[in-house]
């Protein structure tokens, strides 16, 4: 059973969206998959998955809410991937969550708003030297700009930090998919599975195969 969580020092950056891309695409590889949502404020995990099993969407996507590590470790058995969603904050649970994790994904935006306290806290995460071999940064809702991505990569590559080769695309179309219990590769739209499915492998090869 492996763990994969996704942090962040801030809301909006994609944490809960590329978590069900991640369930999802496990899913339809056969996993047995657990959507573990520490999120108890917004819940998006669990809304999105009452929504999918509402709409019939195929396989399921097992979501569950958890407000402590105990009781996340007490409904793992029987799954082989659990995807954690977190708040958008850094508290002493974000730690524990990430020391107990396989792979700590942190979702950023290319602009140095997002990217300095995604920096910092990698960086903070990282003094765990437990943590710090886990910590991949995720290049998330990024624009049409090649500009800003060089620079950003530029950036985080300096930090010596590591970051997905793939990035996952600002695209309208993403949204609606998730407001019907779809995501990412799940899309109608040819264009977006196909940029979709870049991003899935990435998540897939850290999360299940690179053991
Ligand atoms: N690739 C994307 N393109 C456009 N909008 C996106 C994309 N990914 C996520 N979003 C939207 O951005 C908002 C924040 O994403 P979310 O995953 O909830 O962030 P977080 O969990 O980090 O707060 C949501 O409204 C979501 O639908
Ligand atoms: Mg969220």
């Amino acid at each position: 059973m492996r763990i994969v969580s996704f942090v962040g020092q801030k809301g909006g950056v994609g944490k809960s969206t590329l978590a069900r891309v991640l369930a999802v695409a496990a899913a339809r590889k056969g996993h047995k998959v657990l959507l573990g949502d520490f999120d108890l404020e917004q819940l998006s995990c669990i809304e999105w998955s009452a929504t999918r099993l509402r709409n019939g969407i195929e396989p399921d996507v097992e979501a569950r809410s958890f407000k402590s590590l105990k009781k996340l470790r007490q409904s793992v058995e029987g799954f082989d991937l659990v995807v954690v969603d977190t708040r958008g904050l850094a508290d002493e649970l974000t730690t524990d969550i990430s020391l107990e994790s396989d792979v700590v994904f942190l979702p950023t935006g290319t602009s140095m708003d997002d990217l300095r306290p995604t920096l910092a806290l990698a960086r903070r995460l990282a003094k765990n030297r437990k943590i710090g071999n886990k910590i991949v940064l995720i290049l998330s809702k990024v624009g049409r700009s090649n500009r800003l991505l060089e620079i950003a990569r530029e950036t985080i590559a300096n930090a010596g930090l590591e970051v997905l080769d793939n990035i996952w695309p600002e695209r309208d179309g993403f949204q609606a998919d998730l407001d019907i219990g779809k995501a990412g590769s799940e899309s109608n739209n040819a264009y977006l599975r196909e940029a979709a499915a870049l991003i899935e492998a990435d998540l897939l090869y850290l999360a299940l195969d690179n053991q």
